[in-house]
């Protein structure tokens, strides 16, 4: 034996518990990542002449969901900045193969803007299978066009123009799906019924958390107010690396950045995270699920999320700031 592979030998002999140890850490943190990663959605079903609409797609989450949605069917981009849209649309139909990927201007803190994206959609779309309400606003304390506070504005009350504006075309398509996304954060939160724009009392995390918790019992309501034929789903993506915090941390020190940067890779990819979304918006199983949420799996919202009442009283006040009779 050469004296080389003696040598090897030696080191493996006299190093085997660490070796081990190493190997086994190994494996576990790959094993630990794949967890973090959450489950994937496989299903493969195709949706040929089917269109579906996603609002903030132009980056995060959303534009994975754009992405794997093309692989499938037409898709329309609802975006506020319109030419980080079209970098998106370009990506996404070069990526999925699929040239039928549009982009429609959409300000969710502009009723206005709600309104005329949704008369464009009903005058010029066919149909309407699958309507994803994706886009947030997460920021300190500003206000809508209509003088709504922004952030209960755009990832509620926009959303709920927008899902009542497109209701009749998603009907006549049906089966079709409506697909909110929420978050865990709706977990902490509470409606301020009294002060829905917390003009009082204004925090950043409990603006965000009431229009999270917004958003699972619109989707509640909404499916308790829906013949079958259309079903709603609202969900947990994971928490996720994406642009989310752009407003409330604009810029980072270096140092910093080195130091989140070992735990930003156990943070979701977009791509993980748009997983949820997808499978509420085309896994087969689901056709006849409605009303629920799903964090990977179904899973019960917080209490305060399952408030038949509450959700009743958010509907009627959420029409009469958007003006719906
Ligand atoms: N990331 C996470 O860890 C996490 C955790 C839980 C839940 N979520 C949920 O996942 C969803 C997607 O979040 P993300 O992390 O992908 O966020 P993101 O990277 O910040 O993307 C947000 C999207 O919303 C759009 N948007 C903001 N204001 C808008 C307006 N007024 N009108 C129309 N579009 C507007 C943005 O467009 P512009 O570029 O034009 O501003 C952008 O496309 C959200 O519902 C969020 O609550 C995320
Ligand atoms: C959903 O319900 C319809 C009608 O009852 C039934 O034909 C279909 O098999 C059901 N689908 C699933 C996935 O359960």
């Amino acid at each position: 034996m050469s004296n080389y592979s003696e040598s090897v030998k030696d080191f493996v002999e006299s190093h085997v518990i660490g070796l081990i140890c190493i190997f086994s850490a190994g494996a576990g943190l790959v094993a630990f990542r794949r967890w973090m990663g959450g489950r994937v959605c496989k299903s493969k079903v195709r949706l040929d002449g089917k269109t579906v609409l996603i609002t903030g797609a132009n980056t995060g989450i959303g534009k994975e969901t754009a992405l794997d949605m093309a692989k499938r069917a037409r898709v329309i981009l609802a975006c506020r900045d319109i030419t980080k849209a079209y970098i998106a649309a370009d990506m996404i139909r070069q990526r999925s193969g699929n040239g039928n990927v549009v982009v429609k201007k959409l300000d969710l803190a502009s009723l206005q803007s709600v309104r005329e994206l949704a008369k464009d959609v009903e005058k010029n779309e066919a149909r309407l299978d699958i309507l994803i309400n994706n886009a947030i606003m997460m920021c300190p304390k500003w206000k809508t066009e209509d003088g709504f506070e922004m952030q209960f504005g755009v990832n509620h009350l926009g959303h709920f123009l927008l899902t009542n504006c497109l209701l009749d075309l998603l009907k006549k398509s049906s089966p079709s799906r409506i697909v909110i996304v929420s978050s865990l954060a709706h977990e902490r939160g509470k409606i301020h019924f009294d002060d829905i724009n917390l003009d009082n009392d204004y925090k950043c995390d409990i603006s965000y958390r009431q229009s999270k918790l917004a958003n699972v019992l619109f989707g509640k309501e909404l499916a308790a107010r829906l013949q079958s034929g259309v079903t709603v789903y609202s969900l947990h993506p994971g928490v996720i690396r994406t642009e989310l915090g752009r407003h409330l941390f604009p810029t980072m020190s270096l140092w910093k950045r080195i130091i989140a940067m070992p735990l930003m890779m156990l943070i979701k990819t977009p791509w993980e995270g748009a997983q949820t979304t997808i499978y509420c918006a085309v896994e087969e199983s689901l056709a006849n699920e409605t009303g629920f949420y799903y964090d990977c799996a179904r899973k019960t919202p917080a209490p305060q999320a399952q408030d038949d009442a509450a959700a009743k009283r958010l509907w009627d006040l959420s029409a009469s700031m958007v003006g719906l009779g």
